[in-house]
């Protein structure tokens, strides 16, 4: 099965306090204002039962899921989300914009956390079987995520990692980004929250004019 790609299912990745929440916004009004149907989501999460795998993921107060686990509850997650958000929004024509999806498997599952590339191929092959048309990759060095992140309060079981963890997510974010170059569109998020916004706005765009 090869992945089907909807060109209104636009995806967010970046690694911690890259600023996604601002960007999200900002693409959701100009979305919104265009008159067309706007959903928004996020994983892990987007339906009652991945945002309660979400929390089992990412609570830091009940048992550490092993590697394994952690890449199988993702993708329970994202299996529910497929089939219970993502394809009936996209199948009825609105646009779609995720906050993550199956790259940022790729990135902490897979390149930070040392997983089987092949294998989490095999994953979204079977599993996932949509992809998005335009994918914005925040790019912003890592100490500099960090603080922002960090700064925010109370740290998630991920985030508590540590900086050599989130290196590999960064190369492995743009590995993908160099892989699929035209899917991506990789902005210098190190910028402030409103040139981040700005760009990305710009990106989506120029992507609604090609995909009216
Ligand atoms: P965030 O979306 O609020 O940044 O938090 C989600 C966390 O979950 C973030 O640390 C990245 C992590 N994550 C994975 O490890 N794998 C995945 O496939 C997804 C979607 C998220």
């Amino acid at each position: 099965m090869t992945l089907r790609s909807y060109p209104r299912f636009i995806t967010l990745e970046g690694g911690e306090g890259a600023g996604k929440s601002t960007v999200l916004a900002a693409l959701r009004d100009t979305l919104s204002a265009s008159g067309s149907e706007v959903v928004s989501t996020r994983e892990p999460g987007g339906t009652p039962l991945a945002e309660q795998i979400r929390s089992l993921l990412l609570d830091t107060h009940h048992e550490p899921p092993t590697a394994q686990a952690e890449l199988l509850l993702v993708f329970a997650a994202r299996a529910q989300h497929v089939r219970e958000t993502l394809v009936p929004a996209l199948e009825r024509g609105a646009w779609v914009i995720s906050d993550r999806f199956t790259d940022a498997s790729y990135a902490y599952q897979g390149a930070a956390r040392g997983g089987d590339l092949a294998f989490i191929a095999e994953l979204e092959r079977h599993v996932v079987g949509i992809a998005p048309g335009m994918t914005l990759l925040l790019d912003v060095p890592v100490a500099v995520g960090l603080q922002r992140a960090r700064g925010r309060g109370a740290i998630d079981r991920i985030e508590a990692e540590h900086e050599d963890f989130f290196e590999r997510v960064r190369g492995g974010y743009l590995a993908r980004a160099k892989a699929e170059p035209e899917r991506f569109r990789v902005i210098d998020a190190s910028q402030a929250a409103d040139a981040v916004a700005a760009q990305a706005v710009a990106h989506l765009r120029q992507w609604m004019g090609a995909n009216a």
